[in-house]
């Protein structure tokens, strides 16, 4: 695998992948890589002929500087990792590289109603980081496809409306979310959780496959609430359940109305946020 610090090296390297007609696959992480991360890069290297992954911790998407400092970091574990992955170039930039001086953004802001819910509500901010991250990112690896997870289901709809205006020749495609064998997501942020902490964490899914479980026989209000109840007894501090129409993220009241359901939630276990999302119904 070649590791890369600086843009310029990268996109030399890029030019000559893209003039042997190889297609480029992009997986952009903010490292504490686990195996949902390294499944994005399988899928990459499954579609693509070239995996370029990024490492960068993005501050311009932490509304909260204690969340910045205490976000995972384990350079090396992440090298070795990826070494053993499909990945052939990892792009590890220093902030200064990603926002040099006097660059600007160009990223879009605001994306409607996407951007006025759920996360946006609680982490404002975060989606005006991530995607000035993401367009910058975009803009120096110029990939054919972009891998993200389904975890972050928000961010997904965001990035693609994002490719979609700008109108950038570049595919987005969501990878569904890995799990341990208790149900909790794989996320960078469970190495942050205490033992007893991750004896508790796997009612976050429990609480969405409640609502996956109850779908079209209670009220949407009723199963929201319930599944709230259960993360509460479970030991969480629920931020929101929210059971929304998968294209547009608005809040479903019937969902005899809807082809594309998700149940998406955010809680906290002491100082630790999770976040995790479970379609509850996709007909198309
Ligand atoms: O999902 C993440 O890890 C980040 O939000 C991303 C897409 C790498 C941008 O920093």
């Amino acid at each position: 695998m070649l590791l890369f610090k600086k843009v310029e090296q990268l996109q030399k390297h890029l030019k000559t992948v893209r003039n042997d007609l190889r297609t480029i696959g992009f997986v952009p992480t903010m490292g504490a890589l686990h195996e949902g991360h390294l499944s994005l890069i399988e899928a990459a290297a499954n579609r693509c002929d070239f995996v370029v992954c990024s490492v960068f911790v993005n501050p311009a998407q932490f509304n909260d500087d204690n969340d910045l400092e205490s976000y995972p970091r384990i350079p090396e574990k992440d090298i070795e990792a990826l070494c053993k992955s499909s990945c052939n170039a990892l792009f590890y930039p220093d902030v200064e590289e990603v926002y040099p001086k006097g660059w600007t953004s160009d990223a879009p802001t605001d994306f409607g109603y996407l951007t006025q819910t759920m996360e946006a509500i609680h982490r404002p901010g975060h989606f005006e980081g991530v995607a000035k991250v993401v367009k910058r990112l975009l803009d120096i690896v110029q990939p054919d496809e972009l891998f993200m997870g389904q975890k972050d289901f928000q961010q997904c709809a965001i990035v693609t409306e994002m490719l979609r205006r700008l109108k950038m020749p570049v595919e987005v495609v969501c990878c569904d979310t890995i799990r341990e064998k208790d149900g909790l997501a794989m996320s960078s942020r469970n190495l942050l959780l205490s033992d007893q902490e991750r004896s508790k964490a796997p009612a976050l899914f429990k609480s969405l496959l409640l609502a996956k479980d109850l779908l079209d026989r209670v009220s949407v209000p009723e199963i929201e609430q319930k599944a709230l109840e259960l993360q509460k007894l479970a030991g969480f501090q629920p931020e929101y359940f929210s059971i929304v129409d998968g294209h547009n993220l608005r809040p479903v009241t019937d969902p005899q109305q809807h082809n594309f359901i998700v149940a998406c939630t955010a809680a906290k276990l002491g100082k630790v946020r999770l976040i995790d999302n479970l379609i509850l119904r996709r007909e198309f």
